[in-house]
């Protein structure tokens, strides 16, 4: 059995950088053609002259690879009229997130006061550059997306041309408000379509599958897999892989973030098989996403076969999602 996969796309990725970013980006550039990368460096993305140096440093590590980052700003609410007119050309979307409600998250906005963010976000949907936000609060940790929800409904409401992504979604809320309004979009992770929080707390603790937002309940996951298996036309893949050292994840305050990409079409394809949907994962792979965003990829053809393939333990320092465990479907060619 065989499926072929054209120009997968990841549409929140982080790549991270120096040593860690040359161990990760050709684990994305191999199955994907391009993939949203997101600005949470330490310091964060916010100057367009550190947008080319970042895109410059992962083209480097990624030339073997037909592959294009699609770079994105880390919000500021002083970015003016005129900048963001000149990023435009640079940048695929900026990325919105509250202060510190994740990893490298500090210099995020401290109030969401869709008032006091006007002349950016007026300016944002002038230029037609989507907004993506990490939608949560920082109420109790399994309320916090769902406590997000009005900020979305508001934003929606006042800035009715811009294109808001609402990212790696995890509850039945965030599903029914995007398909309340018209220009939210939501991207939606591996992760959150395999897990509660029962696999990452309810049995012995698995860090590894620590992230944020956190995993929730099986009627969240089952909304979720009810818009992705059908490839709802306003959900797109996103990964979120976030690639942390082993000694970061297995630690007293262990670091947020699940690293699949390097099993994340092998078990996109086992999930969409599962439920006899394989005929949608062209859809959230790649289409809905160059329709929501104007972009085509470049082409890229990736063929799964059904065979084993044992996950690896570890690639370098990251210990990947079902490492050491065999999954059903490889990828067999890649051109
Ligand atoms: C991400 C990271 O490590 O950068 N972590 C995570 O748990 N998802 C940040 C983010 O997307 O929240
Ligand atoms: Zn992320």
């Amino acid at each position: 059995m065989q499926l072929t996969l054209n120009s997968p796309m990841d549409m929140h990725l982080h790549l991270r950088d120096h040593e860690m970013l040359k161990t990760v980006a050709p684990l994305s550039a191999h199955p994907f053609a391009a993939a949203i990368i997101m600005p949470n460096l330490v310091p964060p993305v916010t100057t367009l002259q550190m947008v080319e140096e970042y895109k410059a440093r992962i083209l480097e590590a990624t030339a073997d690879e037909t592959f294009e980052p699609l770079m994105t700003l880390f919000f500021k609410a002083d970015y003016d009229y005129a900048f963001l007119e000149r990023a435009r050309e640079h940048i695929s979307a900026i990325k919105l997130y509250p202060a510190g409600i994740t990893t490298n998250s500090q210099d995020g906005v401290s109030s969401i006061d869709s008032e006091q963010l006007a002349p950016v976000l007026t300016a944002m949907s002038d230029l037609g550059i989507p907004l993506l936000v990490h939608g949560e609060t920082d109420g109790f940790v399994m309320d916090r997306e769902k406590e997000f929800v009005p900020v979305y409904e508001t934003l929606a409401t006042r800035f009715p041309e811009l294109k808001i992504v609402m990212e790696h979604i995890t509850t039945k809320e965030s599903v029914e408000a995007l398909k309340r309004y018209d220009n939210l979009y939501a991207t939606i992770t591996l992760h959150h379509l395999l897990i509660t929080l029962d696999d990452v707390a309810g049995g012995l603790l698995n860090p590894h599958l620590f992230c944020k937002p956190i995993a929730k309940r099986p009627e969240d996951k089952a909304a979720l897999l009810d818009v992705a298996l059908s490839a709802h036309p306003k959900v797109m893949f996103g990964s979120d892989s976030a690639p942390h050292p082993q000694h970061a994840k297995e630690s007293c305050g262990c670091a947020a973030g699940v690293f699949t990409a390097p099993i994340a079409l092998q078990a996109l394809a086992q999930l969409f098989e599962a439920h006899d949907k394989l005929d949608n994962l062209q859809p959230f792979i790649s289409d809905n996403a160059q329709r929501i965003y104007g972009i085509t990829p470049p082409e890229k053809e990736v063929i799964l076969i059904k065979e084993p393939f044992t996950v690896p333990e570890k690639y370098g320092s990251v210990i990947p999602m079902f490492a050491g465990e065999t999954l059903p479907w490889r990828i067999a060619d890649v051109s």
